[in-house]
Parts: structure tokens; sequence; C-alpha cells
């Protein structure tokens, strides 16, 4: 069964048509890049798989659970990491990982066990007991990543995690994306950066004004050659 299980949504803001038919399924073990030119209706889908949306038409499952008529069931095998990362301003690092973990009904000891595991992987301990107000956009990426961890989620959804992070802190989220897939679980990644999707992911889904235009392995949809050509001549239209 699929972890992911997208079964022709779409979804119009008026007269535009941000989603198209889109059908789309990612089965446990898999790192898979979510692409697409800007407005091509990538943060539109993402929100759809984590309940901010819902879809006009079709089906959302995640983990067997559908997003909309069992929606708490879905969102708790979920972790959305939004391309803006929130949060709140008048809460350190620390206290923003607490109330995330005490969400999920983590108890206090795997919290703090958690919780030291990710200041191993995110070096967060120099800034997390900081008001978060005063965090720069790669501190704040690193305590949602975090966060997005914290109830070990079946699937990870993130809306361009790599953006603001140093080359250490992409390392350190995309190993942490290929460990979560190793362990059972899937990860959908909206990117830009191609060069990482060529060593980082499984396969690709690349979507153009809401459809989907090229899905495979990475070599498939690269035809051969280097990913980034292929994806300028597809999206140049
Ligand atoms: N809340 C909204 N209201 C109106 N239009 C929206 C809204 N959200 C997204 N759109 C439009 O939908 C299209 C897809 O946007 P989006 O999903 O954010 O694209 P991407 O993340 O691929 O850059 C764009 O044309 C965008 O302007
Ligand atoms: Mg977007």
């Amino acid at each position: 069964m699929s972890l992911l299980s997208i079964t022709g949504v779409s979804k119009s803001f008026g007269s535009l048509k941000a989603v198209d038919d889109l059908t789309l399924a990612i089965p446990a073990g898999e790192v898979h890049a979510f692409l697409g030119p800007n407005g091509a209706g990538k943060t539109t889908t993402i929100r759809m798989i984590s309940g901010l949306l819902r879809p006009d038409t079709g089906t959302i499952s995640v983990d067997g659970h559908d997003v909309v008529s069992d929606g708490v069931a879905a969102r708790t095998k979920l972790a959305y990491v939004p391309d803006e990362p929130y949060l709140f301003e008048r809460l350190t690092g620390r206290e923003f990982l607490d109330f995330t973990a005490r969400i999920y009904g983590l108890d206090q000891k795997i919290f703090a066990e958690r919780l030291a595991e990710c200041d191993g992987l995110f070096n967060l301990s120099g800034f997390w007991d900081r008001l978060a107000e005063g965090y720069s956009h790669g501190q704040r990426q690193r305590v949602v990543l975090a966060a997005a961890w914290l109830h070990r989620p079946k699937l990870l959804v993130v809306d361009e995690p790599l953006v603001g992070l140093d080359p250490k802190h992409i390392r350190v989220a995309l190993d942490l994306f290929r460990r979560l897939a190793t362990e059972g679980g899937a990860v959908l990644m909206s990117t830009h950066t191609l060069a990482t999707v060529e060593g980082s992911c499984d396969r690709v889904t690349v979507i153009d004004k809401g459809k989907v235009i090229a899905h495979g392995t990475v070599a498939e949809v690269a035809q051969g050659g280097d990913l980034e050509r292929r994806f300028l001549e597809m999206t140049s239209g």
C-alpha cells in the first residue's frame, strides 16, 4: 500500500485551476521529489495533503487514511514542513518543540531523548532558549524540521525545505529524509535544487500548470541526460 495516495485531485481558485486531475502514489521506502516552475501547483497540492486545503474533486490518503473524512488519523501519520517556517515568535525554539510534542502526546521521557537527538542533528542548543522572533531563516528551518521529526511521522511532506539552510544542514536534512525512508516511511519534497534531486531522491514527479508532465526515476525523467536541462526543456512552454 502507498503511504501517500493522490487520485484525480483538482483544486481551483476562482477561474484558475491550480491543480488539475493530479494522481500520484508514493510507497514506503521512497524519497520523492516534487518539481515544477513557480506557480505549478506544488504548494497547493502539499497543503491539500496536510489538510489545510480541501480538494474540489479527487481523494488523498495518508497511510490508508483519507485526509478529509479521516483527517485526524491521517495527520497523526504525517508531518508537514511549510515553505515559510512558522514558529510562535514569543516562544523559544525549545518551547515550540515542547508544544509540538504535547500536541502529538509524546511522553516527557521520549521527548527529552528526541530533543537531545534533534540537537545533535540540527545544532539547536546554541539558540533554542532565545525567542524565535530573533532567529534567522535557516535557524527557523532547523527548528521546524526538528519539530517534524519529533513524532516519527510515516510520511514527511516538505515544501522547499532546503531554502535558507547552510550546506551542512542541507546534508543533515537529506540524510534524515533518507533515514525516514529506510525505516519504512516516505518523503515528498518540493524543491528547485535539481542537483540535490539527482543524488538524494528515488523518483520524481514534475508538474506544470497543475498537471503531471513527467514521472519516474531521476534517470527516466532526465532521459539519460542532465535533469536540469530536461526540466528546462519540459517547462519552457
Ligand atoms: N489562496 C490562493 N488564492 C488564489 N490563488 C492561489 C492561492 N494559492 C495559490 N494560488 C495560485 O495557484 C497557482 C499555484 O500556486 P502554488 O501551488 O503556490 O504553486 P507552486 O508552489 O508550484 O509555486 C498559482 O497560480 C497561485 O498564484
Ligand atoms: Mg510553492
